[in-house]
């Protein structure tokens, strides 16, 4: 297999780091990476925030549901999906912007999610390991309020970036054969890929935990969509200028 291949199925989150720090040059090196993903009609509607302050490292660990590698982490970073810039540019050059399409809601977070994944699979060529953290959303108003994003900004996730201190196992996926569907949709195959998978799962969580966690793939979802997701998106989301229509 090809060493970018293996890099990419030896992915896992970490989530407990040694004290060693990142270098600096490696660190903008990884974030010049970042910026290489492909970004709709080269808009490159993101910044990211570099959480530098541990006051403020402590306080977004809290208000992400007390996930304590943000404040243990080498670097935390922010990633932000950011219509501020290219709409006050394409302003300074005389257009008239029109603000708050779902479109651009769409095209900011895509962006955001391609040039935070290449900073993930640099940071891991480099040995290093990562963790998202989508529990920034958990309270996205305060956690604007810390990093004083302004309208047409908002936080869509956090990454803890260190030195690996565990060697947890790969997560298995589903086989390619449940996700790949050849000329159109077909769902004929998806309970029995997903009873597979379930068994695969369950197998994984139990040798991980020596027995102790008998749960499948199917049962973990249940939680996520039988509770109304962070309800507050919706409004936050308008509040930030990014609208749905
Ligand atoms: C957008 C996003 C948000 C995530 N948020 C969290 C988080 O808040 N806390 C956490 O511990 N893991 C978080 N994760 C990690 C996932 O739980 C993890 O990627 C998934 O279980 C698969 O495991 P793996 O990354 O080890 O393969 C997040 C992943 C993504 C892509």
């Amino acid at each position: 297999m090809n060493p970018v291949i293996e890099l990419l199925n030896s992915h896992r989150s970490i989530r407990k780091f040694t004290e060693q720090k990142i270098p600096r040059e490696l660190f903008r090196e990884i974030i010049r990476a970042g910026q290489s993903a492909a970004t709709s009609s080269h808009v490159q509607a993101y910044s990211v925030i570099h959480v530098v302050n541990p006051e403020n490292r402590k306080k977004i660990a809290e208000l992400a549901g007390g996930q304590n590698y943000i404040a243990e982490c080498s670097d935390f970073l922010v990633f932000c999906a950011d219509m501020k810039r290219p709409t006050e540019a394409a302003q300074r050059a005389g257009a008239e912007v029109v603000h708050g399409m779902t479109e651009q809601l769409v095209i900011a977070s895509v962006d955001t999610a391609l040039m935070a994944q290449n900073v993930a699979i640099a940071a891991e060529s480099e040995g290093l390991g990562l963790c998202y953290i989508g529990g920034i959303r958990n309270n996205p108003a305060e956690i604007s309020e810390i990093l004083r994003l302004p309208e047409h900004v908002y936080p869509v996730f956090g990454m803890c970036l260190g030195y690996p201190d565990q060697d947890p196992e790969v997560k298995p996926r589903l086989p390619p054969e449940a996700i790949l569907k050849e000329d159109y949709y077909q769902d004929e195959q998806d309970e029995a890929q997903v009873a597979g998978f379930d068994e695969t799962m369950k197998k994984y969580y139990l040798e991980r935990t020596g027995g102790n966690k008998d749960t499948n793939w199917s049962e973990q979802l249940k939680p996520l969509f039988t509770s109304k997701l962070r309800p507050h998106m919706k409004d936050f989301l308008e509040e930030k200028g990014f609208k749905m229509r």
